[in-house]
């Protein structure tokens, strides 16, 4: 039983069937079923050879890290450093084919395995421009070590002159703690009734996201679930709509969701079934469903300001009404 206030998404048996018919495979792909907004479940190094190059304009990769980790039955064991990047290269060098000359990269990892990460993109030939660290709030505490507090995001083209980067649609609006004013006149923020806010670039360090938690709607029960709002950023500052999104790491299928609530073309690869089924009934919610926690009005808000977005939506509610 979960408690009344737990949104996390579950199955049930007679949606797990009925989503079935929304999951390509391998079959359907070999008599030829196309690519766009597809979720496949496969194993990525099966389906690889079958996709087309050059056909993504974004790639995101949230592969599973350098951990012991459960993922519904099928477990990643912890390696050596060297033998993990021998198991990103096996992959790496074939996801960047599917990346078109001017596509953007993005892979996730932890800060054991970020060094690999690192030398793994760039004996690919990709050039990185940058590695974001992402301060999440939840970690186990280690009694003879710091608790980890932080995931990277690295950043990388195919070509450092011809890439698309749109930093205007991933401002930032961000509580001013000292306001500073000019002959009585504030200076780059704006005074409101909910508090003093600016609006800034973001820069490589996020410390505005949460991770999933039984109370948000997006919450599943996927063990390594990625925060909508971070895929928003990434799929927002270096694609456009009606751009082809690809992740060959699905899981719960966030990657997909968000570039369809973002009006861009999707493509999953999952070997998991379960995971596959859950990203196809995410998939099915955004019809119903287009918002992303945290993002607002064009901008992306501060961690706990749930309250004063949703006061902003009524006023903005009542302005249309009224009108
Ligand atoms: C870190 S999780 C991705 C989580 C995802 N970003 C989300 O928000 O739910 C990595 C996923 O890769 C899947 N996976 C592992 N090996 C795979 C393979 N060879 N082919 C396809 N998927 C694989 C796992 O089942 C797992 O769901």
């Amino acid at each position: 039983m979960r408690a009344e206030r737990n949104k996390t998404i579950t199955l049930s048996d007679e949606e797990r069937e009925n989503l079935k018919a929304d999951i390509v495979t391998l079959d359907h792909i070999n008599e030829g079923s196309g690519f766009d907004n597809t979720t496949i479940q496969a194993d990525l190094n099966d389906v690889l050879p079958l996709m087309p190059d050059d056909f993504a304009d974004l790639v995101i990769i949230d592969p599973p890290y350098n951990l012991t980790k459960e993922y519904n039955g099928t477990r990643f064991t912890a390696m050596s450093n060297d033998n993990y990047e021998d198991y990103l290269c096996s992959w790496f060098g074939l996801v960047c084919r599917k990346l078109k000359p001017t596509g953007s990269l993005y892979i996730c990892g932890d800060w054991k395995s970020t060094a690999v990460l690192q030398r793994v993109i760039e004996q690919s030939g990709l050039t990185v421009l940058n590695r974001i660290t992402w301060q999440r709030e939840k970690g186990r505490g280690a009694k003879m070590n710091w608790k980890n507090g932080m995931e990277d995001i690295w950043f990388a083209v195919k070509d450092p002159k011809n890439y698309y980067f749109n930093v205007e649609a991933v401002k930032m609006k961000r509580k001013v703690i000292a306001p500073y004013r000019v002959n009585g006149v504030a200076k780059d923020w704006v005074e409101t009734e909910d508090g003093n806010f600016r609006i800034t670039y973001p820069s490589n360090f996020w410390d505005d996201i949460s991770i999933p938690f039984w109370s948000m709607p997006e919450n599943t029960d996927h063990p390594t679930q990625k925060p909508e709002k971070l895929m928003a950023k990434l799929i927002l500052a270096s694609s456009k709509r009606g751009d082809v999104v690809f992740d060959p790491f699905l899981g719960s299928g966030t990657t997909s969701v968000v570039a369809k609530k973002l009006g861009r073309i999707y493509c999953g690869v999952e070997i998991n079934e379960e995971y596959c089924l859950l990203a196809a009934k995410r998939l099915r919610m955004v019809h119903k469903d287009k918002t992303i926690q945290g993002y607002r009005d064009g901008i992306f808000w501060e961690r706990n300001t749930l309250r004063v977005q949703r006061k902003r939506q009524l006023k903005n509610d009542q302005k249309h009404k009224i009108r």
